[in-house]
């Protein structure tokens, strides 16, 4: 009840209330009061249906009695609840409140569980199938809207999945990431290249560092104009993780394949916020969705010694090869669903 967007509204909806609560009360004391009108026979005068009269009696005592619980019962709900305007309570109840008090219990509940995780590293933590198990769930519930089901991204939302990171893909930068979340912000960059046609070249000139199908006499020309973006995107277009500044030379987009692509990027520019996480997940949370995302890319450490944790490694191992593969595969499709 405390989302008006001015004073005014609040006192308007207690007013309202108050006055039906007095307003039962009033209709109360005047019905109760007085009678209809005095006839010898006790009735109301009133004839239906050539024989059918109306008794003049008072409201039946317990018809009354409930009728004043219930007004009672009003007031002191209101005094003690939210209901009047945006007056919280005497008790201070909210279904925020409430929930907070939910969450705040389970994660007590869950605490030993977690100070298990918490005192492993990152890198060895995704080998763990049950901290995995929850890390899957904390990222489906926290994450996949935006990153994908299968941690894949889409257009604007990167691919956590794979080894290109905008912002460092260490276990340290992926848990700084999720924590104080991220902003990706390039700037219009058309006035520093110069005429539309310059935007054009230097767009192929950037089409040409990933060896993707472009105009050679227009990269050529673009490349000179490429200096405006080297302070972000480094010298050759390799990135700069500093700055969120993605790999030009690779064949990843984030914001889409082809010439148009590049051009609306430097005409438009960009800003892609990844939104903090800290005031919603706990610190050990983060850290196994850290592990989690960390191992969706990297084969874990083991930090156990032990036969049967090994065996799992060489395993996992083999997995990776695969995965490899896959990724490549995925990067690929991606750049025909851009185009
Ligand atoms: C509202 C959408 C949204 C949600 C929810 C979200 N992200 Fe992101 N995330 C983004 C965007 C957008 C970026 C890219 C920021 C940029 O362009 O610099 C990003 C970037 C990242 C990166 C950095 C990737 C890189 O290449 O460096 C990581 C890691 C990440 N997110 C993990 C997560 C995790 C884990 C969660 C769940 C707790 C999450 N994100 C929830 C939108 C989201
Ligand atoms: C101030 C730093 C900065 C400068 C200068 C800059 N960029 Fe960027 N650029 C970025 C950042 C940061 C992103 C990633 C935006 C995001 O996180 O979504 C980006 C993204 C891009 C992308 C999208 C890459 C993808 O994977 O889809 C292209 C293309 C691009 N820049 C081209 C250029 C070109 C060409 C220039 C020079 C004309 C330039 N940029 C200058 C910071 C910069």
């Amino acid at each position: 009840m405390s989302d008006f967007t001015s004073g005014f509204w609040s006192v308007y909806v207690a007013g309202v209330t108050l006055a039906g609560i007095f307003g039962c009360a009033l209709l109360l004391w005047f019905t109760s009061r007085k009678k209809v009108a005095a006839s010898s026979d006790n009735t109301t005068g009133h004839v239906w249906d050539e024989d059918l009269t109306e008794m003049n009696n008072p409201l039946p005592l317990w018809w009354v009695g409930l009728f004043i619980i219930t007004i009672v019962f009003s007031l002191l709900y209101l005094v003690a609840y939210p209901g009047l305007g945006s007056y919280e309570g005497n008790l201070k109840w909210s279904t925020a409140g409430e929930y907070r008090k939910e969450v705040d219990a389970a994660n007590k509940e869950l605490e030993p569980l977690y100070a298990q995780f918490t005192a492993r590293p990152v890198e060895a933590l995704a080998g763990d199938p049950n901290a995995m198990a929850i890390g899957e769930r904390l990222f489906m519930n926290n994450c996949a809207q935006c990153h994908g089901s299968d941690a894949r991204g889409s257009k604007g939302f990167p691919n956590l999945a794979d080894a290109d990171w905008l912002h460092g893909g260490t276990p340290e930068k992926i848990k700084e990431t999720i924590t104080k979340g991220r902003i990706g912000m390039m700037p219009p960059m058309a006035a520093a290249v110069g005429t539309a046609d310059d935007v054009k070249n230097v767009a192929n000139y950037v089409l040409s560092l990933s060896k993707a199908p472009h105009d050679s006499v227009r990269a050529q020309l673009g490349k000179s104009k490429f200096t405006a973006c080297a302070a972000c995107h480094g010298p050759e277009g390799k990135g700069n993780q500093a700055m969120g500044a993605p790999n030009l030379s690779d064949d990843t987009w984030l914001h889409g394949w082809g010439e148009q692509a590049v051009m609306n990027m430097v005409n438009g520019g960009k800003t892609n916020q990844m939104p903090a996480q800290e005031g919603k997940l706990t610190e050990a949370q983060i850290h196994v969705l850290a592990s989690y995302v960390w191992g969706l890319s990297n084969k874990p450490v083991n930090d156990r010694h032990d036969d049967g944790i090994k065996k799992e490694e060489h395993r996992d191992k083999d997995k990776h090869g695969d995965k490899d593969e896959h990724g490549d595969k995925d990067k690929h499709g991606d750049k025909d669903k851009d185009r």
